[in-house]
């Protein structure tokens, strides 16, 4: 983060230990640099805070953040569990990493029939079941392969939580899972309990993203036990297994105050514990599915500076070779970063300039009013915490190719993912003959 940079004697900005204008000679740009050692050390703070209070636990690493073989390595390393989302790809890229398949837990509110034959074919540990259809699907696969299958049920426990802010809705307006409170869990509960070959371990919910505090992660614990307890007495129904999603925030500029990670694991397994006392129940196994919090800050992009347009007493647009085609985030959601001129790391940043892709989009802006030195062409921008949900989300809008990816550790760097050509953008492409 923009904060704790360091830089050497050239003034070049170190990321990982390496000079990132050596990184950006080497690989060209837009140039997505992560330092694996910083993903570990993130890994290892859910990891060891759930180990060190003696609970029983998974930390799957929610793969939609960043998903490539690599990526999914080191998570094997790093012993985490894997959630992957449908459409099949990512299941495909954790299986083509030699991911262990008891550590797969599977997702998506719209799994095809195939996505599901997959999944039961490759004898993945867990499928968290989302709707009514899903179940009908799975149900008949696992008869026709003769087959049983662990999963969690997804629910929506009616509390929606972004950043600072949580939100209360008596009835869940959303597209994933079932709701709590108008009946649907509970039918879907009675369903699944009824199914030979389907066994529920336990729920599931993930209340947002980019989440500062802990209140919506505890509410949201009160209604799943609320509701377990009432399950209990009904359908004698006991979880082995909470889930209690991923959202966990990061810091990408000043305005955000993250809290250190293994605070949210303390949080809630206090909560968890008071909640088992509360209702007299057997302490569930507690997985969490962090994302974000993973990758986010482990994660520079190296631009190089184009043109420069100053509109006297407006603005000065400084365009960088990438955009809203390698991180989506600012066009999509708003999203704030930092950045620092990564060749000129120690000068002053005294001039407030606008960062323009170069999509033929207005709207393709990755950072608005930001002081950095004078800039000039062929200078490499460093953009902060772009690790999740950029490459994750890069497009080929206005032909793109995607940039590369470059891993470091220990003082060396590993191109884990290549830069696209212009061959591969056409490569399913076919041409139409008049006739
Ligand atoms: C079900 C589920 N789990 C985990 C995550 C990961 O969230 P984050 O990257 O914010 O930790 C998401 C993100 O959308 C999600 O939908």
């Amino acid at each position: 983060m923009a904060e704790q940079f360091s830089y050497n004697e050239k003034g070049h900005l170190l990321f990982g230990g390496l000079d990132t204008i050596d990184l950006a000679k080497k690989y060209g740009t837009p140039l997505f640099v992560y330092d694996v050692e910083k993903i570990r050390e993130n890994a290892r703070a859910f990891v060891e805070t759930f180990q060190k209070h003696g609970i029983k636990a998974q930390v799957a690493y929610a793969s939609k953040a960043f998903s490539s073989i690599a990526m999914v390595q080191v998570a094997k390393q790093e012993n985490l569990s894997l959630d992957v989302v449908s459409q099949g790809g990512e299941l495909y890229t954790a299986l083509q990493a030699g991911f262990p398949v008891d550590k797969i837990h599977f997702h998506g509110n719209n799994k095809s029939l195939e996505e599901l034959r997959m999944a039961i074919e490759s004898k993945i540990g867990c499928i968290v079941i989302d709707n009514f259809h899903e179940m009908v699907l799975l149900e008949s696969l696992l008869a026709e392969y003769d087959a049983t299958m662990d999963v969690l049920i997804r629910v929506t426990p009616g509390i929606e939580a972004h950043t600072h802010d949580y939100i209360l809705t008596g009835n869940e307006d959303s597209k994933f899972g079932f709701d709590l409170t108008n009946g649907q869990a509970d039918k879907a509960i009675q369903q699944l309990l009824a199914k030979e070959r389907i066994h529920l371990k336990g729920l599931h919910c993930h209340i947002g993203s980019q989440i500062f505090e802990t209140d919506g992660f505890m509410m949201a614990v009160e209604r799943l036990f609320e509701k377990l307890a009432e399950w209990s007495k009904s359908y004698q129904f006991t979880a082995e297994v909470l889930n209690l999603g991923g959202g966990f925030g990061i810091r990408y500029t000043s305005e955000d105050e993250p809290l250190p990670l293994e605070k949210y694991v303390e949080s809630l397994i206090e909560k968890v514990s008071s909640q088992t006392n509360k209702y007299n129940m057997v302490f569930p196994e507690i997985w969490i599915e962090p994302g974000r919090s993973i990758v986010g800050d482990a994660c520079i992009t190296l631009y190089s500076i184009g043109s420069i347009k100053e509109i006297p007493n407006v603005r000065k647009y400084v365009a960088v070779d990438g955009g809203m085609t390698d991180n989506l985030r600012p066009a999509l959601y708003q999203a704030k970063y930092e950045a620092v001129v990564a060749n000129k790391a120690q000068q002053p940043s005294d001039e407030e300039v606008s960062i323009a892709g170069k999509c033929c989009e207005s709207g393709d802006m990755l950072i608005w009013d930001i002081m950095l030195p004078e800039v000039e062409a062929n200078d490499i921008l460093a953009v902060f915490s772009t690790g999740a949900y950029g490459y994750s989300m890069a497009n080929h809008y206005n032909r793109f190719t995607k940039p590369a990816v470059v891993f470091v550790e220990k003082g060396k760097d590993q191109l884990v993912v290549k830069r696209e050509s212009y061959q591969d953008l056409v490569t399913n492409d076919l041409s139409y003959e008049e006739e």
